[in-house]
């Protein structure tokens, strides 16, 4: 009786001991460590990458998927008690700006030299703190069967989403927490100049149903009927188009942006080492081709990861020159966000 009480409070004490162990983070993830990341592209591809980083290395990651603007205001928040590690994806401008202002730190990865040159170029850019991870372009979607109810003609270009006929019929992001929809802005701003850019963006406006927070909900919008156009990278609606949508994807007559989806080391990480591990790994071909898989269909930055036969052909897409220096600067990224709150977000219709 006595013995047979023992044991089982000897057993009782071990699953005690074994549940504390596993709250704790320790057995064999936990003896490699832990890693904290703030991912910047679509939750659909965030997990995957989590998955197979975890079962190839050993290491806990935590993740944190939002948008672009959104991180770049987490890691300013966080900069004097870092919690994040390794900020991977989303648009190459608050990135660039994070460089700037010190909230990143610089590294040389083994891979660069298997990266394409406009991924380097973001790393030489930023200083050596931000790296390209991935290119996509910008452009639109359009629901092809309300279209046609509406007897819209086929929409080309930029100029073609101020018909009147739209009025409510447009959604894009709000460019203070997405980067799509930055890029948007700063694109407007190169094609059209400034003065011009913000009228249009300001004409737009009269068309716009919703300022979403993510870039790419205006896409899952149109795919689904809620929004005639949805305006976005384009390869965010290929992934809606393979999945069945009555979606055409535009890439606009007179020009379009592109970003550079890039990844910086957070200053301070608590776990550099790992964070290290990450960035090496997410530059391979391996890692990067759990993109496609995911059904992101951006140009992947290693040389030697396949280029998803999905994936919108940059090189037939009229790109303009853009400035990613300057539109990725402190100053330019925080004067033209205050100047598209002023002028265009709170605009009456
Ligand atoms: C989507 C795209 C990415 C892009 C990201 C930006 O996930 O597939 O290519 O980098 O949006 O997100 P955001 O919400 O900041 O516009």
């Amino acid at each position: 009786m006595h013995v047979t009480s023992k044991s089982a409070r000897l057993a009782a004490l071990s699953a005690v001991a074994s549940a504390t162990a596993l709250l704790a983070g320790s057995g064999p993830a936990a003896a490699q460590g832990q890693l904290t990341v703030y991912c910047g592209v679509q939750e659909e591809w965030c997990r995957p990458m989590v998955d197979a980083f975890e079962k190839q290395t050993g290491i806990k990651v935590s993740m944190t998927r939002k948008s672009s603007g959104e991180i770049y205001a987490q890691v300013k928040a966080e900069s004097a008690n870092p919690k994040g590690d390794v900020w991977w994806g989303g648009t190459g401008d608050p990135h660039m700006q994070a460089a700037e202002e010190g909230l990143t730190e610089e590294y040389k990865s083994p891979k660069l030299s298997e990266l394409n040159d406009w991924a380097v170029r973001q790393w030489e850019q930023s200083k050596g703190r931000a790296v390209g991870i991935y290119s996509g372009a910008l452009g639109y979607g359009v629901n092809t069967k309300m279209l046609a109810q509406k007897g819209i003609p086929e929409l080309k270009c930029w100029a073609d989403l101020l018909n009147p006929k739209l009025k409510d019929e447009v959604q894009v992001a709000d460019p203070n927490s997405s980067g799509t929809a930055y890029t948007m802005l700063a694109t407007i701003v190169q094609i059209m100049g400034e003065d011009k850019g913000f009228d249009y963006l300001k004409a737009l406006h009269k068309n716009v149903n919703q300022y979403t927070k993510s870039g790419a909900a205006p896409a899952k919008a149109a795919s689904l009927g809620e929004t005639t156009v949805g305006i976005a990278f384009l390869h965010d609606h290929v992934t809606m188009i393979v999945d069945g949508a009555p979606v055409k994807a535009v890439a606009p007559c007179e020009g379009t942006g592109y970003e550079i989806g890039s990844m910086s080391i957070i200053k301070g990480a608590r776990n550099l080492d790992n964070a290290k591990k990450w960035y090496d790994w997410a530059l391979t071909p391996e890692a990067q081709k759990l993109g496609a898989a995911a059904k992101s269909f951006q140009v992947p930055s290693n040389k030697a990861t396949p280029v998803p036969k999905e994936s919108p052909n940059l090189a037939e897409i009229k790109l303009i020159n853009f400035d990613f220096a300057k539109y990725g600067s402190s100053a330019e990224r925080k004067r033209l966000l205050a100047k598209w709150d002023a002028e265009v977000k709170n605009l009456p219709k």
